[in-house]
Parts: structure tokens; C-alpha cells; sequence
């Protein structure tokens, strides 16, 4: 796909709103457990977690197929070659291991656990699996340790971010940001 200086108006809008979804649903999901009797005594977070949080697995889909068919900006010429891999590295994951296995272990928990997943409260997702007592403790160890590893990944490409616009002065956050 040929290279351009920014991204579309549209990977922006999907870029930013997925982010603001997602650092949401990271932090009521830790308000949701750590904070279970103070805040969260009638499951009302964990129903709010559950429906923000899987409202990623749909527009992840538009969000691929946008980004396989439009142009990305070209990462700065002071960039060694060893960098770049690494931010294209650090992209797969976040798309790999952010955006879709975060939900899929989510979805896949609440499912053996028989717990209903309201999608934006507007209509239930179907259980990805049968209910299943043997696998609860797999599903939310993988949910809860894949969310942390998520958390460190999300903040590692936000200060990466900051120190590109800030230390290195190049163009790589104007990139993602609304038009002058
Ligand atoms: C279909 C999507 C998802 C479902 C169904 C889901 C489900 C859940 C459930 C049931 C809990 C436990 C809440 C409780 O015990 O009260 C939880 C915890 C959590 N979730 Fe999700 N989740 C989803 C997506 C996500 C996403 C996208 C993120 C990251 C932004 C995330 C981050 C977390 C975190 C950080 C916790 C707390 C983990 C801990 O115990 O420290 N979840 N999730
Ligand atoms: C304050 C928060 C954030 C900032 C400042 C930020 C900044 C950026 C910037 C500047 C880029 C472009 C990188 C480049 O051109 O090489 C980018 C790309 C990306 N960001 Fe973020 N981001 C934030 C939050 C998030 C979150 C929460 C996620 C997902 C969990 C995310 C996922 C991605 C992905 C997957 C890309 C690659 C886009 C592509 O090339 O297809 N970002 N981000």
C-alpha cells in the first residue's frame, strides 16, 4: 500500500474512539475487581466493562479492513531500520493482543461462566462456548494476566508516542492527529 504523510480522516476516528473505549473499559475493568465492595456491590461496572469493552470486537472488523485498503504515512527517514521493525512490531500486537484477543478471552469467560454480554446494553452477544465450570479459572486467568501484559503494552505506545513528538521532534503523532 503506497505511503502517504498522515492517516485518513476515517483511521482517525477509528483510531482515537477505539482508544477512548478502550482505555475506558482497562480501567473501570480494574475498578470493577480491585474495588469490588466499594464500588461495583450490584455488578453495575462489570455489566459497564462488558458493554463498552465488546463494542471492539465490531469495530475492529471495519478497522482492518480500512487499514489493508488505504495508505499509512511513512515513518521518518531518523528512524534505524531496527526501529521501524519494532513499531510495526509493537502495532501487530496491539491490534493482535489489544483489540482482538483482549475481547475474545473476555467474550470467551463470561461464556463459560453463563453471564449475559450486553453489547453497548443494545443486544446480547451469543456465548462463544457452552457454560463450563472446569474452564472458569483458565478463562479469567487469561483475561486477567493478557488485560495487565494489555496494560503495559498500551502505555509503552503511549510514551513512545509522547517522546517522538517530543524528544525527537519528527512528525509521527502529527500523523495521527485531526488536521490544522
Ligand atoms: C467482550 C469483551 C470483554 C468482556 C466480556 C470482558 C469481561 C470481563 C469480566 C467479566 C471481568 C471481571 C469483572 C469482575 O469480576 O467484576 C473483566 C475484568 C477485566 N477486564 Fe475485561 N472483558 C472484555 C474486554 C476487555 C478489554 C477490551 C479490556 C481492556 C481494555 C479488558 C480489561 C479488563 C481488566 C483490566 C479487568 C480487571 C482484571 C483484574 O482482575 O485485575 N477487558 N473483564
Ligand atoms: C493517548 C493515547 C494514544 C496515543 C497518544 C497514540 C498514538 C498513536 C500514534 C502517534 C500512532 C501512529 C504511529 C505511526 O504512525 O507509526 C498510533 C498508532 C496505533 N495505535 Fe495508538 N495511541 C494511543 C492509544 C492507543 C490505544 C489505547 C490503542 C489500542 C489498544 C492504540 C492502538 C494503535 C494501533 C493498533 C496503531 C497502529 C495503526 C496502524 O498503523 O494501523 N493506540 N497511535
Amino acid at each position: 500500500m503506497a505511503r502517504s504523510g498522515s492517516y485518513t480522516a476515517t483511521a482517525k476516528w477509528l483510531h482515537w474512539g477505539m482508544a477512548l473505549i478502550w482505555i475506558a473499559a482497562w480501567f473501570i475493568g480494574i475498578l470493577a475487581t480491585h474495588w469490588r465492595d466499594e464500588l461495583n456491590p450490584g455488578h453495575g461496572l462489570t455489566i459497564l466493562h462488558k458493554a463498552i469493552a465488546s463494542t471492539l470486537l465490531f469495530l475492529i472488523i471495519i478497522r482492518v479492513a480500512w487499514r489493508l485498503t488505504h495508505p499509512t504515512p511513512a515513518m521518518p527517514d531518523t528512524m534505524s531500520p531496527l526501529m521501524q521493525r519494532g513499531a510495526v512490531l509493537g502495532h501487530v500486537l496491539l491490534y493482535a493482543v489489544a483489540l482482538i484477543g483482549l475481547p475474545l478471552t473476555g467474550w470467551f469467560w463470561s461464556s463459560v461462566a453463563d453471564k449475559p454480554i450486553m453489547v453497548a446494553g443494545l443486544f446480547a452477544l451469543p456465548p462463544m462456548v457452552g457454560p463450563d465450570e472446569n474452564l472458569y479459572d483458565l478463562a479469567k486467568a487469561t483475561h486477567t494476566y493478557m488485560s495487565w501484559f494489555c496494560g503495559a503494552l498500551v502505555g509503552g505506545h503511549i510514551l513512545v508516542a509522547l517522546k517522538h513528538h517530543f524528544v525527537d521532534r519528527d512528525d509521527v503523532l502529527k500523523g495521527m492527529l485531526p488536521e490544522r
